[in-house]
C-alpha cells in the first residue's frame, strides 16, 4: 500500500501532458471482441483499470500486446472467442467489465457476465443495459449473481428508448448492434465525448453508424468487422482534475493535448469564478495568478452538463473560494465521501441529501486523510496543493484506477509531493 505526501502553498507553474481517456479505452478494448482482426490503438492510458480490463478480456480469448516502440500502444487480437464466462473475482474489481457483455453476446450469441455489484459511490444497477439488448432479442435470465444473456439466432436489430442517458448502457447497446440483424435506433442515448470516440473506433472497423454524440444513435448492423488503427481521445477529466489543480494553487499550467471543447462545461465554472482559461493550439492554458476563486454553484449533469467526474476536484476548489457554492450531485446517489475529508482539512461544508453548501475559507490547513474512490482521492490531492502544512493521503490506490504519474506530473510543475510505501 501507498500514500502520498505534500506539502502545500505552490503555485503550480508549467505544462502536463493529457493522456488518452481512461472511460474512452475501456469500451474500445471490449470492442476489440467483435472482430477476428488485430486491432492497434494508441495513447492508451497506463492504469489500473486498464490492467484489469486486458485480464479480463485475456480470459476470453483476446491478446493484448504492447507494441511499436510506444509505451502507449496496445494490439488486441481475438481470433476465436474461448470463454463465455466474465467471472465474479475479476468483474468485481471493476463495473466497467460489464461492457464484454454486448459484444459476447453480438459475436457469439451467448453471455454469461458476473453482475458488477455496487462501489463506493452508489448501487450502480445494470437494467438498463439488459433491457436495452432485450429489446434486441437476448433472452436473459439473472441467476445466482450472473447475468445469461443468449440470442441463439443471432440479434436483431431494435428500437431502444434508454430510461436515463446511461453511458454504460449506451455502449453497451452500441457495440452489440454493429453486429445485428437490421437497424438498431438507440434514443436518449449517452452523449459523452467517450461514446463519439467509441463510436469512431467501431466504424474503422466498418460499423454503420450515425448520431453518436447526439440523443439518437441509429445504427446499421452488418455481418463482420474488420481490423483497424484508433487513437484514443484525450481524457476530459484528467484535463479537468488539472486545470483546477492550476487554479486552486494560483499558478499557471499548460494542458498539452488538452482540447477545452472536452470541458466546456468546467471552463464555464472557472471563468465564471475568475480564472483565466485561454486555448493555445491543441492545448489549454489554465492561469489564477493570486487572489482566491469566487464561489459559484454547480450542478452535476449527463454530458454536456457539468461531469459527476468533477464534481469532488471543483468542490476543492470552492473551500478556498471567497464566497460560498452550492453543489448538487444528481448523477449518483452517495457521492459526497470526499466531503469529511475536506472537513479534516478545515473546509466548511454541510451536505442537505443531493446537495452540499460550501462557504469558503482563506486556507486549508494539512491532515492526514483517506482516499475512499477514484475522484474523491485527486480531491484530496487538490485540497493538500493549496493548504498550509503537510497532507497524508493514505489507500492512493484508487488513484492508480484513474491517473497515470500523478505525482510525477505534479511535480515536474513545482509541487511538493512523493509517494512512499505506506
Ligand atoms: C460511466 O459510468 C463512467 N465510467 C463513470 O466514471 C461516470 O461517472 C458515469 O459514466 C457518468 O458519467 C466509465 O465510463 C467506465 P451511467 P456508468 O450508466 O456507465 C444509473 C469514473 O470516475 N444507471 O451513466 O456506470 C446509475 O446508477 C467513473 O471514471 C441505472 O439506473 O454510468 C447512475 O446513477 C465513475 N441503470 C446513473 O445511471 C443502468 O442500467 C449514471 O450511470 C445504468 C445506470
Amino acid at each position: 500500500m501507498h500514500k502520498i505526501l505534500l506539502k502545500g502553498g505552490q503555485p503550480l507553474q508549467g505544462s502536463i501532458p493529457i493522456g488518452g481517456a481512461k472511460n474512452a479505452v475501456l469500451p474500445i478494448l471490449a470492442a476489440g471482441l467483435l472482430t477476428d482482426e488485430p486491432v492497434t490503438l494508441d495513447n492508451v492510458p497506463d492504469l489500473a483499470d486498464v490492467h484489469t480490463m486486458k485480464a479480463l478480456l485475456e480470459t476470453h480469448g483476446m491478446t493484448v500486446e504492447r507494441t511499436g516502440d510506444r509505451h502507449h500502444r496496445l494490439t488486441l487480437s481475438t481470433k476465436a472467442i474461448s470463454n463465455h464466462t466474465a467471472d465474479y473475482e475479476l468483474v468485481r474489481k471493476m463495473r466497467a467489465s460489464v461492457l464484454v457483455l454486448g459484444p459476447l453476446l453480438a459475436r457469439e450469441g451467448i453471455a454469461k457476465v458476473s453482475l458488477p455489484g455496487g462501489c463506493a459511490i452508489g448501487q450502480r444497477p445494470v437494467d438498463l443495459h439488459l433491457k436495452g439488448l432485450e429489446e434486441m432479442g437476448a433472452e436473459i435470465v439473472l441467476e445466482r449473481g450472473y447475468i445469461h444473456a443468449e440470442a441463439r439466432d443471432g440479434l436483431r436489430g431494435g428500437q431502444v428508448a434508454l430510461a436515463m442517458p446511461s453511458v454504460g448502457a449506451t455502449e453497451n447497446i452500441l457495440m452489440a448492434a454493429t453486429l445485428a440483424k437490421g437497424e438498431t435506433v438507440i434514443t436518449n442515448a449517452a452523449r459523452e465525448p467517450e461514446i463519439v470516440d467509441l463510436a469512431a473506433c467501431l466504424t474503422s472497423m466498418g460499423a454503420l453508424i450515425e448520431g453518436a454524440g447526439s440523443a439518437t444513435i441509429r445504427v446499421q448492423g452488418v455481418p463482420t468487422l474488420h481490423g483497424a488503427k484508433h487513437r484514443v481521445v484525450a481524457d476530459r477529466i484528467e484535463l479537468g482534475t488539472y486545470a483546477i489543480a492550476a487554479a486552486i494553487t494560483g499558478g499557471e499550467l499548460k494542458l498539452i493535448g488538452g482540447r477545452s471543447a472536452l470541458i466546456n462545461s468546467l471552463i464555464e465554472k472557472l471563468v465564471e469564478a475568475g480564472v483565466m482559461v485561454t486555448n493555445d493550439g491543441e492545448d489549454l492554458v489554465i492561469a489564477c495568478k493570486g487572489g482566491r476563486p469566487i464561489g459559484v454553484d454547480a450542478m452535476t449533469q449527463p454530458y454536456p452538463g457539468f461531469p459527476t467526474d468533477l464534481q469532488a476536484q471543483f468542490m476543492s476548489l470552492m473551500c478556498i473560494a471567497d464566497g460560498a457554492a452550492m453543489i448538487t450531485e444528481s448523477i449518483f446517489e452517495n457521492r459526497f465521501m470526499h466531503v469529511s475529508e475536506l472537513g479534516r482539512m478545515g473546509a466548511k461544508i454541510t451536505v442537505h441529501g443531493g446537495s452540499a453548501l460550501v462557504r469558503g475559507v482563506e486556507r486549508l490547513h494539512g491532515a492526514q486523510v483517506m482516499a475512499t474512490d477514484l475522484r474523491a482521492s485527486v480531491s484530496l490531492i487538490l485540497a493538500g496543493l493549496a493548504a498550509e502544512g503537510e497532507t497524508e493521503i493514505r489507500r492512493v490506490y484508487h488513484l492508480d484506477r484513474g491517473y497515470e504519474k500523478v505525482d510525477e506530473k505534479l511535480r515536474g510543475c513545482g509541487a511538493v509531493i512523493e509517494r512512499v510505501k505506506e
